[in-house]
């Protein structure tokens, strides 16, 4: 039989999906499951975005340009102005998800071999698209004793070597909730333009920050417009996940043009979901402010909650919709899989992410998981009372 590529065996599972078959077995079972492991928000997309879609009249459903379409960028570079990120729609290049932003930005600055350096834990699809684009993650570790806070930039100097090409940064950060303060990235900043390197920032959450902390874009720090570059996304800020609507924002025209041709190579990004994504622009600043509100009281139960379950550690998260929290138990996977195989309260569990695959260190936040606070306030409550029966079910 022909044998697949080493990158197609060594390609990682997501954590975030890989418990599906089980929990699709219990569902089967009759067993209703909390599903804390996913970052699918149950808020309403913005009506004016499902409108435009609704009610637009096309007769051909055609590509549409590489970069996407101008007006949307136009726009887009508009509310980009709005939130001090000052680039225009030449800057822009819309993708198919934050996802395929983030492949490009990988393809268009590293060769097989190259080091990116990120701050760990991070979002579990990085290491997936590091292995796509043969690149080496070189991970500086965060504590949950300090919330994730940036690692102190020395050590950061420490780990690059002629290899790297990249720092990549979540902000705020999935699966931390940390939100990096002004002067953590101006550190940044002045370390890669010391070592002539990229700093590719994924901004997908940008709106969530709260606490009246306010959210610092890597592209609003003066003088690094040529190693900047910005990873963005509609999936969360709009509630719009299915629309498959990201982009990727540099001034370094250099990245642009090479991101141009990977964009060329596939085409184009989904119309109909442009149409949403352009429309979306329009949400009233109350949309944001109601969301935010909601997630920040949902941030307090949950983390009000695990806190008082005995023997769990959790990091508060400032912004996003994500905690990392250290489970009174061995190994989280076998735990995340035994809640949906053997456990159940009242015909009732809940689904959690394994922490590991957030890590490229190996066994590393092996007791840890990530939980998403993307369900109502009334179901989070039942789902954390869930988890707290459980692990002392499950330690008995
Ligand atoms: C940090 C981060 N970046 C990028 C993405 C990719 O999002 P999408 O491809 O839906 O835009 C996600 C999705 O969860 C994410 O959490």
């Amino acid at each position: 039989m022909p044998s697949i590529s080493n990158k197609g065996r060594n390609m990682p599972e997501s954590p975030i999906r890989k418990l599906v078959p089980f929990a699709e077995a219990a569902v089967k079972k009759g067993k209703k499951i909390y599903q804390l492991n996913i970052g699918q928000p149950d808020i309403e997309t913005p009506k004016a975005a499902l409108d435009a879609v609704k009610n637009n009249n096309i007769d051909v459903l055609s590509y549409s340009h590489s970069a996407g379409f101008e007006s949307y960028r136009i726009k887009l570079a508009k509310y980009y102005r709005k939130n001090d990120i000052p680039v225009d729609a030449e800057d822009i290049i819309i993708t198919t998800g934050g996802s395929e932003a983030l492949l490009f930005a990988m393809g268009s600055i590293t060769d097989p071999g190259d080091e990116v350096i990120i701050p760990e834990p991070f979002y579990a699809n990085y290491n997936g698209f590091a292995t796509a684009s043969g690149v080496q993650i070189v991970p500086i570790k965060g504590s949950i004793e300090d919330n994730f806070s940036l690692p102190e930039i020395s050590e950061f100097e420490k780990l690059i070597t002629d290899k790297t090409k990249a720092i990549l940064l979540c902000n705020p950060g999935n699966p931390t909730g940390y939100l990096y303060t002004r002067e953590e990235i101006q550190q940044l900043a002045d370390l890669a333009i010391k070592h002539d390197l990229f700093i590719v920032a994924d901004e997908v959450y940008r709106e969530f920050a709260y606490d009246g902390v306010k959210h610092h874009s890597i592209m609003s720090i003066p003088g690094l417009e040529q190693n900047a570059i910005m990873v963005d996304s509609v999936s969360k800020r709009y509630s719009m996940c299915g629309a498959r609507i990201g982009c990727l924002v540099s001034k370094n025209k250099e990245v642009m043009t090479a991101a141009m041709k990977f964009a060329q190579a596939r085409l184009s990004p989904p119309t109909f979901a442009q149409i949403a994504a352009e429309a979306a622009l329009d949400t009233p600043d109350e949309y944001f402010e109601e969301v935010n509100k909601e997630y920040t009281e949902r941030r307090n139960l949950l983390i009000e909650g695990l806190e008082r379950i005995p023997g769990v550690k959790v990091a508060k998260p400032k912004g996003a919709f994500y905690c990392i929290a250290e489970l009174p138990v061995e190994n989280a996977d076998k735990f995340a899989q035994w809640l949906l195989e053997d456990f159940e309260f009242n015909k009732e569990t809940v689904m959690v992410a394994p922490a590991a695959g957030f890590y490229s260190t190996p066994n590393t936040g092996m007791n840890q998981v990530r939980i998403a606070y993307v369900l109502k306030k009334e179901n989070l409550e039942r789902a954390i009372e869930i988890l707290k029966i459980a692990l002392e079910e499950y330690n008995k």
